[in-house]
């Protein structure tokens, strides 16, 4: 038995020392074109997925599809979105480009996430990426309403018709955002 736990505490030493010596080694890439192996991809992918599931409890989604809130949405998106997520006839800005996870497309995109996921990853971010947390800068219903804009109606425009809306309400009407 005293074997046993010397050889699991043997064994645990060398596997923390291997990993501090890997860590002060600096043969990590911590650069965004050093993009990550598949064990690295395979962790991060699960822990964020299963993060964000066991946090989605709770969240009441208010009435979806509401057209009332779609201009409000419009403008949060344009403003603060379309720069790494493009938008109807809008390529996202270069400097999405340059970043890793790459902020995916969402117009036309058939892998949208559901309400209260989309909610919640819009208010919180994602570590360890690009993704924001607009939480400590909008308000809830704000929120919602880019959710809703996001997820209800930005596909079912063209882009002719995002360029007028961007012509009419570009600027958000409340200076505070
Ligand atoms: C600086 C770049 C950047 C900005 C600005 C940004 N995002 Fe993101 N976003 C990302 C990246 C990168 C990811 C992918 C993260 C990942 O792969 O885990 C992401 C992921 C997301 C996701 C999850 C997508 C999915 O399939 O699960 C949603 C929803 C989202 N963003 C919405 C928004 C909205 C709405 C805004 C504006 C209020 C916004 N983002 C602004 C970079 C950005």
């Amino acid at each position: 038995m005293k074997k046993i736990i010397l050889f699991i505490v043997l064994t645990l030493v060398v596997i923390i020392g291997v990993i501090i010596i890997y860590i002060y080694s600096g043969s990590y890439n911590v650069g965004q074109l050093g993009h990550h192996n598949a064990m690295a991809r395979w962790a991060l992918t699960n822990a964020k997925q299963e993060s964000i599931n066991k946090r989605l409890k709770g969240i009441k989604v208010p009435q979806m599809n509401d057209s009332a809130m779609f201009v409000m949405g419009f403008q949060h998106y344009n403003e603060m979105c379309s720069t790494c997520h493009g938008g109807p006839g809008v390529d996202p800005d270069e400097l999405s480009k340059g970043l890793y996870p790459r902020p995916p497309k969402f117009y036309k995109s058939k892998d949208m996430p559901g309400p209260s996921e989309a909610f919640w990853i819009i208010k919180n971010g994602i570590t360890m990426t690009a993704m924001p947390a607009f939480g400590p800068t909008h308000n809830d219903q704000k929120i919602w309403a880019i959710t809703d804009f996001l997820l209800n109606k930005m596909n079912k425009m063209s882009p002719e018709e995002y360029q007028s809306w961007k012509n009419k309400y570009s600027k958000p009407d409340d200076p505070s955002n």
